[in-house]
């Protein structure tokens, strides 16, 4: 069954289960009241009928006549509403109506409403006790013999005792017995169901819509995540979904929009990746096929003697560094893979950074003056760092040859310095600088921010930074990059005291 059916079917059963238990409640009370006010009714009538109609001789204290006007006026006046009472001696005689010869007109066969009265119900009346009755037979023929037992003239009835009271004389004289057709109950009985059945159809249909709409809203919600799911299937990681953070609809919108922000970054990133990776490919091949077609072409030219004897010697010096380039690359290649799954072992020895960098500096001005570049080196005396000796050198003499080659008639600074736990050696340069989206893939190998640069004189292939990024992180140090585009870069490298307490540097 569709969601939406589901959730009417339950707002709509839960409405409806409530109007029926009060539709019910409320017929049972209204029903318990209207036989309540009937018989209250009956009872007041029953007091005006003994106060005006009944009379008694004082010295015998006996019921002694009635007022026979005032009765039949108000049998006349009673029988429009529906009402018929009797009178009863002390002795259980009917008097009135048989006994003054009252025709009963309007009821069928002129037959009389006289209420058979049990006993025991004698007894309560003695007592003083009114009594009440549930609907039930009360008219009989004129000789009183034969119950006319007629649906529609069936009563209830109210039987009240009639005492005489004289000062401190109290006498039970007989009793009035007043009735009300139980059809006129019901007529008012059924209008009131007739207004409770309209009531009930009208909040019945109100419940339907009531229902259908509250379903509406919540299905329609879902619906939406649903689209967006299919969406999001059907590669679109742009998509979101509205929530205003009030319900658990809302939440798990929240917690879609998270994922697809989440499959977002990484189809980004498998994407950047897929496309390293075919780059990788490339590049390899390519940084490869250059020298092997050197070196090809100088031997066809052996082979074939085309080469004049004069420049012999030049063309195997040429195919002497193109083989050498292409060793460098498949070591380099090698000792990338080797750093990277952590074949090798990290010599730790607490040195002087100091010292290496000053040698370093030493080392590369003859290159930094061909450009033009020129260094500035700030350091302690003494820089203790707790690092492979060979690799620390390794990775710092990339990336300050970087700074040479990417820089032009510039300032490269480079200052060491301590902090609590580890060496830092910041290397700056004002050169060419890279963009964000650059500097996001240095230390993927082979990667070159401007590939028109490749094979300059340098020779680079890509594969320094990523080397110097392996080595620093197998030292549990960092590398961090800040860079803006024709302003310049600044690779900051950090070594930790990893496992080493006091770096201290002898003198
Ligand atoms: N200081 C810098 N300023 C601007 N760009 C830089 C700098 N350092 C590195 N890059 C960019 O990062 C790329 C990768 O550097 P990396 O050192 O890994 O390779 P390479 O210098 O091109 O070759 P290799 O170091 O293997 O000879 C460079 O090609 C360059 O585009
Ligand atoms: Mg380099």
């Amino acid at each position: 069954m569709k969601l939406i059916y589901q959730q009417m079917l339950a707002f709509f059963a839960v409405i409806i289960t409530v109007i029926v238990v009060l539709g019910f409640s409320f017929i049972r009370t209204t029903r318990t009241m209207l036989y309540q006010n009937s018989w209250q009714q009956l009872q007041q009538y029953a007091a005006s009928i003994e106060k005006e109609a009944i009379r008694y001789n004082t010295k015998t204290n006996q019921v002694v006549g009635f007022n026979q006007q005032f009765l039949n006026d108000g049998t006349v006046i009673l029988r429009d509403q529906h009402i018929h009472f009797s009178v009863y001696d002390a002795n259980k005689k009917l008097v009135y109506p048989s006994g003054m010869g009252t025709t009963m007109s309007g009821t069928p066969g002129g037959s009389i409403y006289d209420p058979k009265i049990s006993a025991k119900d004698w007894k309560k009346l003695k007592r003083n006790k009114i009594i009440t009755q549930s609907p039930h037979v009360t008219f009989r023929t004129r000789n009183r013999d034969q119950p006319v037992n007629t649906p529609s003239l069936r009563t209830i009835d109210v039987l009240v005792p009639l005492f005489y009271k004289n000062g401190a004389t109290k006498k039970f004289v007989g009793a009035i017995s007043i009735g009300s057709f139980e059809q006129t109950l019901q007529a008012n009985e059924q209008q009131i169901e007739k207004n409770l059945f309209i009531a009930l159809l009208v909040s019945g249909i109100a419940a339907l819509l009531l229902s259908y709409i509250l379903a509406r809203y919540s299905v329609r919600r879902i619906n939406r995540l649903r689209y967006a799911t299919h969406s999001v299937a059907n590669g679109d990681f742009d998509i979101q979904v509205d929530s205003n953070h009030k319900d658990e609809i809302d939440d798990l919108a929240d917690d879609f929009n998270g994922m697809v922000n989440s499959l977002r970054t990484s189809n980004e990133e498998i994407k950047r990746q897929e496309k390293r990776r075919r780059e990788f490919m490339a590049d390899a091949a390519h940084e490869m096929r250059t020298p092997l077609t050197t070196i090809n072409g100088i031997l066809e030219g052996l082979a074939y003697d085309a080469i004049p004897e004069e420049d012999k010697g030049h063309s195997i010096e040429l195919m002497q560094n193109e083989t050498k380039r292409l060793i460098r690359l498949v070591n380099e290649n090698l000792d990338y893979e080797k750093i990277r799954t952590g074949q090798i072992a990290l010599n730790k020895t607490n040195f002087d950074g100091a010292e290496v960098l000053h040698n370093l500096v030493e080392q590369l001005t003859k290159k930094a003056a061909a450009a033009d570049d020129e260094f500035k080196l700030t350091v302690p005396e003494k820089l203790p760092v707790w690092a492979d000796y060979d690799r620390f050198v390794q990775v710092l003499f990339n990336i300050m040859q970087n700074a040479i080659q990417f820089s032009q008639a510039n300032v490269i600074e480079v200052t060491g310095s301590r902090t609590d736990h580890a060496t830092v050696v910041a290397i700056q340069d004002h050169g060419i600088g890279m963009t964000p989206d650059q500097v996001k893939n240095i230390w993927e190998r082979y990667y070159k921010a401007d590939p028109s640069r490749k094979n300059t004189k340098y020779g680079e292939s890509g594969l320094g930074l990523a080397i110097s990024h392996q080595l620093v992180q197998q030292h549990g140090g960092s590398i961090k990059v800040d860079s803006v585009e024709n302003e310049g870069t600044c690779f900051t490298v950090t070594f930790p005291d990893e496992g080493f307490d006091k770096p201290i540097i002898d003198d």
